[in-house]
């Protein structure tokens, strides 16, 4: 479904559940990162690209005075109210609700003047995908609330409300990578983020002949869980060892004669992302030059370092990976490793466009005969980040 159809399909079952026509329409999109992982918080690299799958919310206002947002969502339980009377607090842990709510909390702790509204979500993220279905639900939220209340954010602060949400409201510890991308994404372009400066540059990803291919492996992950924090507490503490406010300005020398100082996981975790960090920059360089052997290279060292240093990986994303190896060049596949937090959900791969079905039915077939899981595989350019459609006209 192309953002245009999602944007009509999320209009008309808006005008059904409330009976007009919506005001506002705002999207935005989950994504892939290329490479750059469990990099951002630490002050690291990171070159993701937001993909053509959205969250799209459909919304218009109350009735006059109406103190109350009524928020739907087919994946969810029935209505979520928000009264705005009352002071706006967290649902439990794992209601969908926390992702909108937390950011309609930003927008009420910047002092806005915010009226009821109804508002219908759709999405074509995947959930629990590791594609940041919740950032891309976020930044929908926000872009929605901008066109809403007239309050335009600066795209960093817009993320790093979002990010906030995601912290306070919804209880993960996340960089900034997701909410980032999902704001600044551009048509075309991976994104190369510095987390320390904030700085962005742009890599055009523009080459025909090659593609990125997302292969879920449909096994669920659960990031919310203590995992994360728990990789974030180690590289704390790793860099506290090392006298650094974070492992940003560490070196693998640094580490190696500080080795003695620090538990073996605690020295496995800041090695890989010392070199994810390392590995990150270089890999916006070979996609700038099309080196793609070196591309390659980088991502399986990358995917390497995930499943032995970081341990986020899993038999499932492994398996992907050796499947996609072992096709290897000569069958159109330049590199692939898991891709996002990890513990399931996808793999990336750049590969050659004329050669897409062939591994695609490969890496399919090959996955399900090992794992008796179904795969969902699919190609996404690099696409723009979240924006605000039009409604139709009446
Ligand atoms: C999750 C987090 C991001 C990032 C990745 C790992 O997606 O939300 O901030 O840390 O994991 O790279």
């Amino acid at each position: 479904m192309t953002l245009n159809e999602l944007g009509r399909h999320t209009a008309e079952q808006f005008a059904k559940t409330y009976k007009r026509p919506p005001q506002w329409i705002a999207a935005a999109p989950g994504r892939v990162n290329v490479i750059g992982e469990h990099t951002d918080y630490n002050d690291g690299f990171v070159l993701p690209m937001a993909i053509e799958r959205y969250t799209v919310i459909a919304a218009a206002p109350a009735k006059r005075g109406a103190t109350k947002i009524q928020l739907r969502s087919p994946l969810g339980d029935g209505t979520v109210t928000v009264d705005l009377t009352q002071p706006v607090k967290p649902a439990p842990k794992g209601a969908w609700s926390n992702y909108p709510v937390g950011v309609i909390a930003g927008f009420l702790a910047r002092g806005v003047k915010l009226g009821g509204f109804d508002a219908l979500i759709h999405s074509t993220v995947p959930l629990g995908g590791g594609l940041s279905s919740s950032a891309a639900l976020e930044v929908a939220t926000a872009t929605l609330l901008e066109a809403i209340t007239g309050l335009k954010l600066d795209p960093v602060d817009k993320a790093l409300l979002c990010q906030k949400a995601e912290h306070d409201y919804a209880g993960m510890p996340c960089g900034i990578m997701d909410q980032f991308i999902s704001v600044m994404g551009k048509k075309d372009h991976l994104l190369l983020l510095d987390c320390r400066s904030r700085k962005t540059e742009l890599v055009p990803m523009t080459d025909p002949t090659k593609a990125l291919l997302i292969i879920n492996t449909n096994v669920k992950h659960e990031l919310t869980g203590g995992e994360y924090a728990k990789r974030r507490a180690q590289c704390e503490q790793a860099a506290k060892i090392l006298s650094l406010s974070s492992l940003r300005d560490a070196t693998a020398d640094m580490l190696l004669r500080a080795r003695g100082k620090m538990e073996d996981v605690v020295f496995r975790r800041a090695r890989h992302v010392i070199g994810e960090i390392e590995r990150t920059p270089h890999a916006a360089e070979a996609v700038r030059a099309s080196n793609w052997p070196t591309l390659g290279q980088l991502m399986y060292a990358s995917h390497d370092s995930l499943r032995d240093d970081y341990e986020v990986s899993c038999p499932e994303l492994d398996a992907v990976v050796e499947i996609a190896q072992a096709i290897g060049p000569k069958g159109g596949v330049i590199g692939c490793r898991m891709t996002g937090g990890g513990f399931g959900g996808c793999a990336v791969a750049m590969v050659n466009a004329d050669a897409v079905t062939a591994i695609s039915d490969r890496i399919a077939s090959e996955y399900e005969r090992r794992t008796k899981i179904k795969p969902t595989l699919f190609v996404s350019r690099p696409a723009a980040g979240a924006t605000l459609l039009k409604p139709a006209a009446k």
